[in-house]
């Protein structure tokens, strides 16, 4: 071809990657791939075909890893765990370390196999799955070394489940493995039935490396298989896939005792304000929304472009899709890959049909026949559409316009889910404005798709609870040294007196900054140890809770600054203070114990300690490395209920609401229920002390009739089990309604620990530079 017309048509010729290095390693395998387990391959059989989804081609065949199999790669967790552990922070980073090594040495291996396995171009597996997972294990090497210091009152959770999905498969198990690993757990991990193949390349990383056996045992297989590892004797479960599975496994581990973590879905906007350099934010798209095809659970799926650009941006955008070139994942000038495979194109064509809003434009690019789809733009969709609201998970992006930045939020927020937003804006005040009023744990300025392992990533709402990177992601492999003791049970006093015959002379609720009436109208006669009546209490429902959440929901607390929490928080603990006699004597009437006084002070405490912290728990600027800031800001949790303890009525109260305040969160407080005076009483105190409306709501009443209700309510973010393992069960049975954070609680002096539970952190990303 004569060079002027190369430069008429910029046609570039193929550039295929060389696949021997991979189909060798499948040969040298026999063939068959199946389960890792103590240290060595066990016999595999041919089960499940493992295709090249580019040409329907079988690369392997794969054993379907039955529940006995996991039985015992969880055994060998399990036996190897304990010396793991004692091995210590440092004889651990040098394992990770060999890991990272390992991997590096052999990244054209394992980027060649994710290519034929996944159909993701080879550009992307060679530059950034590989590279991003390598530098996971290099990063928590140095965790693993940091520990004994930085971390020493934490310990390991034991043997974790980790299930991971096939959009980026060596880059899921890196971000499972890395940390379970530094902090001192062993692991049994399946990969998805798609993409299983450079996991296996791992497990044989993981004997040159001198990872002791059974610390790293991965288990192939399906649903069935992730299903039987969630049923197994694990301490916790990672997952990371689709939100109904998350759903289901919320339910199947719920009153188990075992951790979770979940990462999910999303449909993350990709705001451009009308000041946004455009073709910068073209080109961000596209990588927003055509890096792997579109199957990224944080793409930037949702474009909202200010109306005033809108179509000069579309028909750029238009321009710039018809230039992608699609086809062999291998050819190393290939933009968009194949889809992982026909089960999923399938589910994106369905999708894309049935929609009859807006106009469906297809890239002017050739496709070849098989999984390919083409990247493909939706415009003049109203926010409300279907495809505005599910996810797709291809390279289909949908838009809708705005006219103010106020709208804009609001379009964006606009979902059941909350994992990434993208904001595009050469006004710097704005950007800083937006970004933290948007729902999600990942926020990208001018920028998208920004990925590190020193910045946490996850997300909030149906996106899933927990954060993956960076010192927060430590949290979530990890517990504090000191167990929590389990509740003690109270049995509530009995004696003489029937329930309240004149409701008015009941104590009543606090719901939304008022005393109010139950609504059922019922109360319960409170009695103090000798049989005493001491009063009577109201007893809520379900109709209570609403109110109050609805309360917390209009509140505004989340927006207020540390200095005026704390400025609450003290004048809550003087007010408190001022009646420590009448609080000490309540006490004392309805437990029969003589520290009443004691607790009261302990109580005043905990309010000065929290009004302390208030302004004062900070997040961080992370170090990652490239010409970027990655603020990890923590924000409240948001809607917050509680199920109090029994042990100390007012302390067991004012402990979780101070917690609560102090980082941002409203919360309803379901009372100890054998002795619900004294909180009864501190609505008074709340009255007296400047709390706005609907911060603080109380609730009395039967604790197990009010847990399912807040296990189920859409809108709590997150429950606080502090009652003890029963009610916990209650809680978690119904959490999956919304993916909803269930917490059992700390020691009472862990101030970390509960500032942890009120927080959830927002990685903020603002590159800079000309
Ligand atoms: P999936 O959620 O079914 O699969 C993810 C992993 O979970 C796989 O390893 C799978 O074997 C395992 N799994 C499936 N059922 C299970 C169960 N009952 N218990 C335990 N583990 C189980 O995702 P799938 O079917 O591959 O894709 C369906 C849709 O899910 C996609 O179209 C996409 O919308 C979404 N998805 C989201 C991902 C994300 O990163 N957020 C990743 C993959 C899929
Ligand atoms: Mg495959």
């Amino acid at each position: 071809m004569p060079i002027e017309t190369i430069f008429d048509t910029m046609e570039y010729g193929t550039a295929p990657e060389d696949r021997s290095v991979a189909l060798q390693w499948i040969a040298n395998h026999g063939g068959l791939i199946g389960p890792y387990v103590n240290g060595a391959f066990a016999p595999a059989r041919d089960d499940l075909t493992i295709r090249n989804p580019a040409t329907g081609e079988k690369l392997a065949g794969m054993t379907l890893c039955t529940k006995d199999e996991v039985t015992e790669a969880v055994q060998s967790a399990r036996a190897a765990q304990p010396d793991w552990q004692k091995a210590g922070g440092a004889a651990r980073a040098r394992v990770l370390y060999a890991l990272a090594r390992l991997m590096q040495k052999h990244a054209r291996l394992l980027a060649v196999m994710e290519s034929l396995d996944n159909g993701k171009p080879i550009r992307e597996s060679r530059d950034i799955d590989i590279p991003l997972a390598i530098r996971h294990f290099y990063h928590h090497a140095g965790h693993a070394q940091l520990m004994p210091s930085a971390l020493s009152d934490r310990v390991a959770l034991g043997v974790c489940g980790q299930i991971i999905p096939w959009n980026f498969p060596l880059l899921m198990l890196a971000w499972k493995i890395a940390p379970a690993l530094a902090m001192g757990n062993t692991v049994v991990l399946k990969p998805a039935e798609y993409t299983p193949m450079t996991a296996m390349i791992f497990a044989d990383i993981c004997s040159q490396a001198g990872v002791p056996p059974g610390v790293v045992n991965i288990v192939t297989g399906d649903g069935s298989t992730g299903a039987a590892l969630v049923d197994a004797t694990v301490d916790k479960i990672a997952f990371t896939g689709s939100t109904s599975v998350g759903r289901q496994i919320q339910e199947a581990t719920a009153g188990s005792g075992k951790s979770l973590t979940l990462e999910l879905g999303g449909k993350s906007p990709y705001i451009v304000f009308d000041d946004a350099d455009i073709d910068s934010a073209v080109e961000g798209l596209v990588d927003a929304i055509w890096f792997n095809q579109g199957q990224v659970c944080c793409a930037g799926s949702r474009l909202l472009i200010h109306e005033a650009i809108a179509d000069d941006f579309h028909n750029r955008l238009k321009a710039r899709m018809d230039k992608l070139r699609i086809g062999d994942p291998l050819d190393k000038s290939i933009d968009v890959g194949a889809i992982v495979d026909p089960i999923q194109l399938q589910q994106i064509q369905a999708l894309v049909q049935a929609n009859t809003a807006g106009q469906t434009y297809h890239a002017q690019t050739p496709v070849p026949e098989g999984c390919f789809y083409p990247p493909t733009l939706i415009t003049g969709l109203h926010p409300a559409d279907t495809l505005m609201q599910e996810e797709i998970f291809g390279p289909v992006l949908v838009s809708t316009t705005f006219r103010t930045p106020a709208e804009a939020v609001e379009i964006a927020n606009n979902s059941k889910y909350g994992l990434a937003a993208t904001l595009w804006t050469e006004n710097i005040n704005l950007a800083l404005e937006i970004a933290p009023k948007l729902v999600a744990g990942v926020v990208w300025v001018n920028a998208t798709n920004l990925f590190d392992a020193a910045a946490g990533f996850g997300g909030t709402r149906e996106s899933g609870f927990g954060r993956e990177g960076g010192w927060e992601g430590l949290q979530a492999y990890s517990k504090p040294r000191q167990p929590l003791p389990e509740p003690a049970q109270v049995t509530p006093f009995t004696g003489q007196g029937a329930a309240a015959d004149d409701i008015d002379r009941t104590a009543k609720l606090f719901i939304g900054g008022k005393q109010a009436r139950p609504d059922g109208g019922y109360s319960q006669a409170i009695f103090g140890p000798k049989g005493q009546l001491l009063g009577h209490a109201p007893i809520a429902n379900r109709k209570d809770i609403r109110n109050a959440v609805q309360a917390q929901l209009a509140c505004g607390w989340g927006k207020t600054t540390g200095h005026l929490r704390a400025q609450i928080l003290y004048y809550l603990a003087e007010n408190l203070a001022a009646q420590t006699n009448r609080f000490a004597e309540r006490l004392d009437a309805m437990t029969g114990s003589t520290t009443g006084a004691e607790e009261v002070r302990a109580a005043v405490d905990i309010l000065f300690t929290y009004a302390a912290w208030a302004d004062k728990f900070e997040g961080r600027a992370k170090s990652v490395p490239m010409r970027a800031v990655a603020l990890a800001m923590r924000e409240p949790v948001g809607t917050i209920a509680a199920l109090c303890s029994d042990q100390h009525p007012l302390l067991g109260l004012v402990t979780p609401m101070a917690a609560a305040l102090c980082t941002g969160n409203s919360i309803t407080l379901c009372a100890s229920a054998p002795f619900p005076l004294a909180a009864t009483d501190f609505s008074h105190i709340l009255e007296a002390s400047d709390v706005p409306a609907g911060v603080v709501n109380i609730l009395t009443g039967p604790q197990a009739d009010l847990a399912p209700h807040l296990g189920a309510h859409m809108g709590l973010d997150t429950v606080w089990c502090l009652s003890g393992a029963e009610l916990t069960q209650e809680v978690q049975a119904r959490a999956s309604s919304n993916i909803k954070r269930v917490w059992q609680g700390a020691a009472q002096d862990d101030h970390d620990s509960w500032l942890d539970a009120g927080t959830e952190i927002k990685t903020i990303w603002i590159p800079y530079g000309e």
